[in-house]
């Protein structure tokens, strides 16, 4: 039985890779922050199979190695890890004074830090595995420098850098790969302005904004057909930068 983490799962973008992928077969142990109870109603949702939950924030070495124990007894073996698990708030990039250190360190710590403690955690795992595929969920505004704020942006940058240095070195047998959507419809755009929303759509080339299937749709389609890609980074913006 194949198997996929996926960090943050029952989010927005998450819970709907992690439908995808247990709808595709696999195990798929969601891990958590703060709400267990999102995660808890995820689980009812997904088709029959050996799926879990786990409160494991990435900031918390002490609950990844609890999660690096439990997959070990349960499962095993990894073959997918998704990084999707990451917060922002929004603060305009003019107002330098509005983003505060704390936030800073919170956005770095868990964008960045987290991402890479997963990695290093989830490796001996992965590499079990003889399809091991590490996917980042970046942004776009990694390279259009435009998003909630400075700092989350280049936390994003920060993840795309680590996809190509690691890509290289995990390589043949870890594949690693940045997934950057652009904006996603979900509960955070239901409180955008309308009007700025369709600016955003106005500016995309395919005419809509994303939703979290396409995401998912694109994670997948790593494990099925873009299976000779590594160290890329994949948008999933509608053509977006493109304008
Ligand atoms: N939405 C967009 O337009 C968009 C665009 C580009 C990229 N992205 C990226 O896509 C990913 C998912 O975004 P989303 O919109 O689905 O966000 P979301 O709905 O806020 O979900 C984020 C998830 O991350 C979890 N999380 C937060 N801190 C964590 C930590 N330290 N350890 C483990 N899990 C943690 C949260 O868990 P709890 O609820 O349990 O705290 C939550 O389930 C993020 O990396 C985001 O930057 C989003």
């Amino acid at each position: 039985m194949r198997t996929a983490l996926i960090t943050g799962g029952a989010g927005g973008i998450g819970s709907a890779i992690c439908i995808k992928f247990a709808e595709s077969g696999y195990s798929v142990i969601i891990t958590y922050n703060s709400d267990k109870n999102k995660a808890e109603n995820l689980l009812k949702t997904l088709p029959e199979g050996n799926h879990a939950i786990f409160h494991a924030p990435n900031t918390d070495a002490g609950k990844l190695q609890e999660l690096s124990n439990f997959i070990d007894e349960k499962y095993g073996k990894l073959d997918v890890l998704v990084n999707n698990a990451g917060i922002t708030t929004p603060v305009k990039h003019d107002d330098l004074e509005g983003l505060s250190d704390e936030w800073i360190d919170k956005i770095l710590q868990t964008n960045v830090r987290g991402t890479f403690a997963m990695i290093r955690a989830m490796k001996p795992f992965l590499e079990k595995s003889n399809e091991a595929l590490i996917v980042n969920i970046s942004s776009v505004s990694a390279k259009s420098g435009i998003g909630s704020n400075v700092i989350y942006c280049a936390s994003k940058a920060a993840i795309d850098s680590i996809t190509r240095s690691l890509a290289r070195v995990l390589a043949p047998k870890i594949r690693v790969v940045s997934v950057s959507p652009g904006w996603v419809l979900g509960d955070y755009t239901q409180n955008i302005d309308p009007d700025y929303l369709q600016t955003q759509i106005d500016k995309t080339p395919l005419g809509r904004l994303a939703n979290a299937e396409d995401v998912a749709n694109t994670i997948l389609a790593l494990t099925t057909h873009l299976t000779f890609t590594t160290g890329s980074i994949i948008p999933v913006d509608g053509g977006r930068l493109l304008l």
